[in-house]
């Protein structure tokens, strides 16, 4: 017995090893974590259950019988964060760079089916320069054994990525399948295809942190949700975000015991300028609504004309989506649709009731837009919206111009309230463009054609740039001042509790990717 407990501790003790001290300490000094660290960080402390931990991939090739290192580059498992269950793989760069082996996608996948199974959310801390290049076919058959599982698991648990390293190739297409891509600054990199081919192909030279750094994927691609400055504060931003989120599709997220109090916010009557071409940033007005210390933006550097983002309110969760004047005068354009269409679809996969802040003067016209597809782009969101079945509840602080209004959550699409501040502009679009259009005639043919311009704009403005006309058809429910907002939507969140709406019976909609 204690000759078999001895040789069971030393195979322990060499998994425990990963690649070795002098690979663990190159991670080190790239101010990287280790794949080990990474999880026991991220889990409740003595929580992780290891699956897994002696398995060794199965090549023969280019002397790779030689070279077996337990685990085979991925850490796999399952743990607790805060209490709640959660299935995690954490690739271990010392072990073949965190490449990924037929049997280390049969590692991952593993876990991935027992997450479904169970329903609970599946965490990926991603490290890997993609795939095993010495098994070739095999490591592309685990790859797509990934993806495929990716998409059944999609909409049913909480699947989310971080990036902590190098991810290059087939290692990028999972977690762009996933709910959410967390990056890290300077040491994260995801593209298809690194530096050296690019410079081949297309004979362009970039480094790597300008093809596929955090910062170009938090700003430019929008292929990352969020940045954190390095391997510590990603890990909490997992358990930050998890926070918000169910364990599944059936259940939903986790209240934070509230007792009601004063819930009028005087600060709110005082944001909107006086000249409605003025900016002012709607994070200010989010930052009154909601419960202090509770925001988590997504997607912040990226599209920042719409916000979106997790917030609490009496201490439920809920998403955010929200225009902002101070970036293109909150405009709806191709980047800032899909963030927020791909936003949307999140929270109602996963009964998170929605609040729109609306304040948007219209789609961005011009070639630029057209030529990128703002018609297909836009209709996401229009679409996203039309088929969220969770409580959703729009407040117009501003301008609600032309299809953006209908879009944006409006009582067409089936928002189930729909407030208004006395300063909302709900019209085809602004009064000064419309007076220019309506009354052409009369304005060029008038002795003082400026005068007479201002005059229709002021005629258009006093009809339509008001909640009145809407609310008098019933398409705003009410018009609220903006110091009750937090009030009105504590109660209407509240009323929207037990909201139930089935959709049609369908295989699934056809959304215009
Ligand atoms: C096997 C690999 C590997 C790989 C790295 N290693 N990538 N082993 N297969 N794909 C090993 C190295 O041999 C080395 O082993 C160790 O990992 C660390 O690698 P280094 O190059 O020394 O590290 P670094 O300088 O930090 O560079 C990391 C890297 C680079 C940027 C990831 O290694 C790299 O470019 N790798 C190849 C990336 C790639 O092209 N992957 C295939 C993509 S195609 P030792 O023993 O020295 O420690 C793909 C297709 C899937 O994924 C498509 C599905 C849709």
């Amino acid at each position: 017995m204690e000759s078999q407990i001895k040789i069971f501790q030393e195979k322990i003790q060499q998994s425990l090893l990963g690649g070795g001290h002098k690979r663990i300490e190159n991670q080190h000094n790239k101010k990287k974590l280790t794949a080990r660290e990474r999880v026991l960080y991220l889990l409740d402390e003595g929580s992780f259950e290891e699956i897994g931990a002696l398995v060794t991939h199965r090549t023969k090739d280019f002397g790779m019988e030689n070279q077996k290192i337990y685990g085979d580059g991925v850490i796999t498992g399952y743990g607790t964060i805060n209490g709640r269950l959660v299935y995690i793989f954490a690739q271990d760069f010392t072990v073949f760079g965190g490449s990924l082996s037929e049997t280390h996608a049969e590692k991952i996948c593993k876990i991935m089916d027992m997450a479904l199974d169970v329903g609970a959310p599946v965490i990926g801390l991603n490290d890997s320069g993609g795939a095993r290049i010495q098994e070739g076919v095999r490591s592309l058959g685990g790859y797509a054994d990934i993806f495929y599982r990716n998409v059944q698991a999609s909409g049913v648990i909480p699947q989310i990525s971080a990036i902590m390293g190098p991810c290059a190739g087939g290692a990028v297409y999972s977690p762009a399948i996933t709910d959410f891509t967390m990056m890290v600054q300077d040491t994260s990199y995801m593209f298809v295809t690194g530096p050296n081919v690019v410079k081949t192909v297309t004979n362009e030279e970039v480094t790597s942190e300008e093809l596929g750094g955090a910062s170009t994927h938090s700003t430019k691609s929008g292929v990352a949700h969020t940045v954190s400055a390095n391997d510590v504060d990603c890990l909490e931003d997992i358990k930050k975000l998890l926070s918000y989120i169910p364990q599944n599709n059936k259940e939903k997220p986790k209240k934070i015991p509230y007792t009601l109090q004063d819930e009028m916010r005087e600060e709110l009557m005082n944001i909107i300028p006086d000249s409605s071409a003025k900016p002012y940033d709607m994070h200010e007005v989010i930052q009154h609504i909601i419960d202090p210390d509770s925001w988590f933006e997504i997607h912040k550097d990226h599209a920042e004309n719409i916000i979106v983002g997790f917030a609490r309110l009496a201490g439920k969760s809920i998403g955010i989506i929200a225009n902002n004047p101070m970036y293109l005068a909150g405009v709806l354009d191709v980047n800032s649709s899909k963030k927020a269409a791909r936003f949307v679809r999140f929270c109602d996969c996963f009964n998170i009731p929605m609040l729109v802040l609306e304040d948007v003067p219209g789609f961005l016209p011009g070639t630029d837009q057209e030529w990128n597809g703002i018609i297909v782009h836009g209709a996401k969101l229009l679409y996203a919206f039309s088929e969220a079945t969770v409580p959703r509840i729009t407040v117009i602080t501003r301008k609600a111009y032309g299809g953006a209004y209908d879009v944006m959550n409006s009582k067409h699409i089936k928002a189930d309230l729909n407030f208004a501040w006395p300063t909302a502009e709900i019209a085809v679009m602004g009064a000064k463009g419309a007076a220019e259009i309506i009354f052409k005639k009369e304005i060029s043919e008038a002795e003082n054609p400026e005068a007479k311009w201002k005059e229709k704009e002021a005629e258009y403005a006093d009809l339509f740039a008001n909640p009145y006309s809407a609310a008098e058809r019933g398409f705003i429910d009410e018009v609220i001042l903006p110091k009750e907002t937090r009030r009105k939507l504590i109660k209407g969140f509240a009323m929207l509790e037990n909201k139930k709406v089935n959709l049609p019976d369908r295989k699934h909609g056809n959304i215009p990717l």
